[in-house]
């Protein structure tokens, strides 16, 4: 290509409410941006149902090898509640580059890391971390059943809705390029437990929460954490039997 005409990488999509995405889908509204791309609500204008479109910047999806895992793998796990529901791609040009979309599952709710923000002290109760860890545990449960792991959970990828005593959880954003095994299902578990750990305020009030509490948290020790839980399952179970001893 002619030197001043290079293309440059693209880094963000900035698309305005209104504008359409490949002929059915209008632009509502921006709902985040990550290492990947940029994910907004739209409305499937044919059905008038809102779904998410996750535009991905191409330098992130050579060969679209990122879309294509994500689409398989959101497949073969499609009766995972916690995880989103894959709908269709589309490919769209931007800036003269071939760009693609992957339509899914439009989720309601708040990111994680915003919802315990918006809390007193800017931290859950105990009692309530341990809702959300047995929600998210019992649902990362059903994907290592599968034999998959999630590979990046943080409170940035996790959509939270509080649903009476409990949470309903959504996770977002999987990234697992390495094949399944126990090593990438412990770390899923290590991540949910620091996921707790941060969520009900980390290290400023660890020392004073309860014995029970400090008994998942493991410290924060891999070695530890992983000879107790190994599977999100395990972890699960725990919680559903522990004794408390006051
Ligand atoms: N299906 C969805 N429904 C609602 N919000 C979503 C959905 N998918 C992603 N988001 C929002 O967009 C943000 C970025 O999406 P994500 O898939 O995590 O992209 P990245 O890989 O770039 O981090 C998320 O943190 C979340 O706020
Ligand atoms: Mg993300």
């Amino acid at each position: 290509m002619p030197k001043g005409r290079r293309k440059q990488q693209v880094d963000s999509f900035d698309f305005q409410p209104g504008r359409m995405i490949a002929g059915k889908y209008e632009v509502l509204s921006l709902l985040g941006s990550g290492w990947e791309g940029e994910v907004y609500r739209v409305l499937e204008s044919n059905t008038g149902v809102e779904r998410a479109a996750k535009i991905f910047f191409p330098q992130r999806n050579r060969y679209d090898r990122a879309t294509k895992f994500y689409a398989r793998k959101l497949h073969k796990l499609r009766h995972c509640t916690i995880l989103i529901q894959y709908h269709t791609q589309e490919r769209i040009t931007f800036h003269r580059e071939p760009t693609t979309v992957l339509i899914s599952e439009y989720v309601e709710g708040e990111l994680l890391s915003e919802f315990v923000k918006r809390q007193p002290g800017k931290h859950l109760t105990p009692f309530e971390g341990l809702h959300l860890l047995h929600a998210l545990a019992t649902g990362v449960e059903d994907i290592h059943r599968a034999r998959e792991y999630h590979g990046d959970l943080h409170d940035d990828n996790i959509i939270v809705r509080r649903r009476g005593l409990s949470f309903d959880v959504k996770v977002v954003d999987m990234y697992n390029w390495g094949t399944p095994d126990a090593r990438n299902i412990r770390d899923d578990v290590c991540d949910l437990i620091r996921i707790f750990y941060d969520a009900i305020g980390g290290a400023r009030f660890y020392s004073k929460q309860a014995k029970e509490i400090r008994g998942i948290c493991c410290g924060l020790k891999r070695s530890i954490i992983t000879r107790k839980f190994r599977t999100a399952g395990n972890l699960r179970q725990h919680l559903e039997n522990m004794a408390w001893a006051h």
